[in-house]
């Protein structure tokens, strides 16, 4: 199993400053075996030009996250990630709100994805644990599918979780048998992941917020540590 790490948040934290640190690219070298960014079309956290570093940089595996506009296509034509995620995207939502319609989209994306594949890069789509979603983005020609794991992340209600951790069973099932080789991400922490690791099917995990909120609160205490040294001195 492996685990690819989301470094949104790091360029997040930057942008809300404009200033030069964080750094995402430093990412890897904490020992992820993949990172994985969304360049949103509206830039919110990561930049073309991390994207360009993070190309130049990653040894392991580069997934770019991306919403499937002729914009997109463009900059992953060039930058050539290792993998591109497809999602929905809309404008106003704070992340990503469920997996692509790949039924309701089938039409644009069988014309879409075969540029990307052209170019030489694996496609992923991000999908709902649902038997019909899975299956067509096996006939749109993958190999690797992302099953969302939010609604089980976000569920309150104990048998609400329980139901959306049965669909993502059943969908990762599905997924493999059919010839997919299963990721899993979106809303998972350090209080919910283990029944998922459970779920031999899934390959790699894709996690950002949990990670890189724990690194501020595990930091913090040697980032305090190091300006008192300054200031004492
Ligand atoms: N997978 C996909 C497709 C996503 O859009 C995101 C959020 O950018 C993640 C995984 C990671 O989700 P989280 O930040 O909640 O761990």
């Amino acid at each position: 199993m492996r685990l690819a790490v989301n470094i949104d948040h790091i360029a997040t934290l930057r942008q809300a400053r404009k200033a030069k640190e964080p750094e995402p690219v430093s990412a890897e070298q904490a020992g992820a075996h993949g990172i994985v960014c969304h360049l949103r079309s509206d830039r919110r956290h990561i930049q073309e030009r991390d994207l360009v570093l993070l190309r130049q940089v990653i040894k392991t595996k580069l997934n770019l996250e991306m919403a499937a506009t002729p914009e997109m296509l463009a900059i992953a034509r060039k930058v050539k990630p290792d993998v591109v995620s497809l999602v929905p995207e809309s404008p106003n939502e704070l992340t990503t709100q469920g997996g692509l319609d790949v039924i309701r989209h089938r039409n644009h994306l069988a014309q879409f994805i075969p540029q990307l594949q052209k170019a030489g890069i694996r496609v992923s789509i991000f999908v709902d644990p649902n038997e019909e979603q899975i299956k067509e983005c096996r006939a749109l020609g993958l190999d690797l599918i992302e099953i969302n794991t939010g609604k089980y992340a976000e569920a309150e209600k104990t048998k609400e979780r329980e139901k959306a951790l049965a669909e993502i069973k059943t969908g990762a099932r599905l997924a493999e048998e059919i010839g997919l080789e299963v990721h899993a991400g979106h809303g998972l922490d350090y209080y919910n992941i283990l029944p998922i690791v459970e779920i031999s099917q899934i390959k790699e995990f894709s996690i950002g917020f949990a990670i890189i909120a724990r690194a501020v609160m595990v930091g913090l205490a040697q980032a305090i540590k190091e300006m008192l040294a300054l200031v004492e001195k």
